[in-house]
């Protein structure tokens, strides 16, 4: 990923309004840490503008814990720092790549690594990086999501596309062709065999939830901040002729989407998005 997108990433991290309950989940993995984490260092790589380093560092840095916090994006990073600064929260905000950590070796008792892994470009160096920063015996938490984490959104769009006019078979190709594009490469069906290469001992927590969507534009505004949707608004065209995406204007776009998003809560009273996500624990 290059790393102009990562200040996307963050535009559209303050739009995921629902990063809220799975930082609720997560706090509650801390169970796995050792005892003896709570008066040692740990590390929150990839901590994004720190929606969870803020709870984790409000509840072990009164026990005496050091936490420090690493990213690639310096705009993510500072927004982080400044989150916990005005708490008065002693965190260490680096800026860094997980692929090539700034720490010794064995430097850390506990490191989290949530919703990030998926990005890294090599994902089995980057495991045996978090790895090697961890004393023996220590813990590794990685958050992140299965494949078919909210599939009712691909729904939608797919439903837009057709009140636009588009044909089925066309439909089908796009969605297939943006399904295979956002594909995760570290997710919940396989996460535990890349950490296998690294770690002995893997466990997977999984948190089905739902979200029940009763309001249109918070949920109209997250489908615009979509890759996929984000492409069709562009106009780009995929490579292979078949998948040439149309270019439609933004406005038939969003007007397609709210109507498709009103008429599911006019007749059902919300929208339901199922939730694929979870937590894997590794020593
Ligand atoms: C979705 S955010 C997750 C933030 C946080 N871990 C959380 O759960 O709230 C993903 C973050 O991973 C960071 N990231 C992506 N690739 C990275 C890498 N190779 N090294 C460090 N951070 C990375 C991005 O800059 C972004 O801030």
């Amino acid at each position: 990923m290059e790393r102009s997108e990562f200040d996307k990433l963050d535009r559209v991290e303050d739009r995921m309004w629902w990063f809220a309950a799975l930082h609720r989940n997560l706090m509650t993995l801390l169970r796995w840490a050792p005892p003896e984490a709570a008066n040692s260092p740990m590390l929150d790589a990839g901590c994004g503008t720190g929606d969870f380093l803020l709870p984790l560092a409000r509840r072990l840095v009164p026990q005496g814990a050091s936490v420090i916090a690493l990213d690639l994006a310096a705009g993510s990073l500072s927004q982080a720092q400044a989150r916990v600064q005005a708490e008065g929260l002693p965190v260490d905000c680096i800026l860094g790549d997980v692929e090539a950590l700034p720490f010794d070796d064995h430097a850390f008792d506990l490191v989290l690594a949530n919703y990030f892994l998926y990005h890294v470009p090599d994902l089995d160096h980057a495991i045996a990086e978090l790895r090697r920063v961890l004393r023996p015996g220590g813990t590794l938490l990685a958050a992140t999501n299965g494949q078919d984490h909210m599939h009712e959104l691909w729904q939608l769009v797919e439903q837009a596309l057709f009140r636009l006019g588009v044909s089925p078979q066309r439909v089908t190709a796009l969605l297939a062709h943006g399904r295979a594009a956002g594909a995760l490469s570290f997710r919940l069906d396989n996460g535990a065999h890349w950490l296998h290469r690294s770690f002995t001992d893997v466990h997977l927590e999984r948190y089905p939830d739902e979200l029940h969507v009763t309001e249109v534009e918070p949920l109209v505004a997250y489908l615009l901040s979509l890759w996929f949707v984000e492409q069709m608004l562009a106009g780009a065209t995929a490579s292979d002729d078949a998948l040439a995406m149309h270019s439609f204007e933004q406005s038939q776009v969003v007007e397609s989407l709210r109507h498709i998003v009103q008429e599911r809560i006019r007749v059902e009273g919300m929208v339901r998005i199922s939730k694929e996500t979870g937590a894997f624990v590794a020593r």
